[in-house]
């Protein structure tokens, strides 16, 4: 098991789009697969699927869709601009790294695809009167949440790579295209992609990681009271 603090794996797990080509050992998948499974998910669900992409021309084919699903993508940042807590030099380096992997998810050796099977709520008519009048917010309430059943996962996993010295990046460019990637994935109607995950063995280093500092992001007990640092 590797030795890693848990703080240092989160101060250190930054987005890793260059990859070697090497061959992932498939029992340390597993461990991550396994590690991703410690996660929550709404009502213990547990709803979620992982497909594990390895095959050389699937892979190629993941790439192609990421590639066409990113170039909507990249039209979208152009047109927004670099945030407000970027440099320019910041910002250039993030549309660089970007930029990279939308030649190249393919070439990762490992693309995981984390999934999760609907859940619809129980139909309305089983349901109190006093749900069934809100019974549209009920809906709207299942939809805002659906993804906070798959992204714990997805933290655990980049957590676990890092734990593994794998580099990976969590990706939702294809979701744009999604219904190609279902097509090619085989996956079932009702089971959504949350998210596309290139891993392997980093070519560059990883962390430390910038990012806004925690008095300028947290407020105490109300918004704009500054919480104490
Ligand atoms: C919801 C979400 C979607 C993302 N989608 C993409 C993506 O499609 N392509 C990509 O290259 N990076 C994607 N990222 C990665 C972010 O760009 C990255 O986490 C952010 O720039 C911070 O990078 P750092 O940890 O190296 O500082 C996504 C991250 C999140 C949380």
């Amino acid at each position: 098991m590797p030795e890693i603090g848990l703080f240092d794996a989160m101060y250190s797990a930054r987005a890793l789009r260059r990859l070697k080509p090497d061959p992932v050992p498939q029992e340390i998948i597993t461990r991550i697969l396994d590690a991703a499974v410690r996660a929550p998910s709404a009502g213990n669900a547990q709803n979620w699927v992982f497909v594990v992409v390895r095959d050389a021309e699937q892979r190629r084919r993941l790439g192609v869709i990421y590639r066409k699903a990113s170039d909507i993508a990249s039209e979208v940042y152009k047109a927004r601009g670099c945030p407000p807590h970027m440099s320019d030099e910041q910002y250039r380096r993030f549309l660089t790294s970007g930029a990279y992997l939308w030649d190249h998810m393919g070439d990762a050796p490992i693309l995981l695809v984390p999934c999760l099977r609907d859940r619809p709520p129980p139909p309305r008519e089983t349901l109190p009167p006093s749900v069934q009048a809100i019974y549209a917010g009920e809906l709207a309430y299942e939809q805002r949440i659906r993804g906070a059943s798959i992204y714990p996962a997805v933290q655990n996993i980049i957590l676990a790579c890092r734990a593994f010295g794998l580099g990976t990046v969590i990706t939702t460019n294809h979701i744009r295209c999604e219904d190609e990637v279902k097509d090619l994935l085989h996956l079932p109607s009702d089971v959504s992609t949350y998210a596309l995950m290139p891993i392997g063995y980093p070519q560059g280093k990883f962390g430390p990681l910038a990012r806004r500092p925690v008095a300028e992001v947290a407020y105490a007990d109300r918004w704009g009271a500054a919480w104490p640092t």
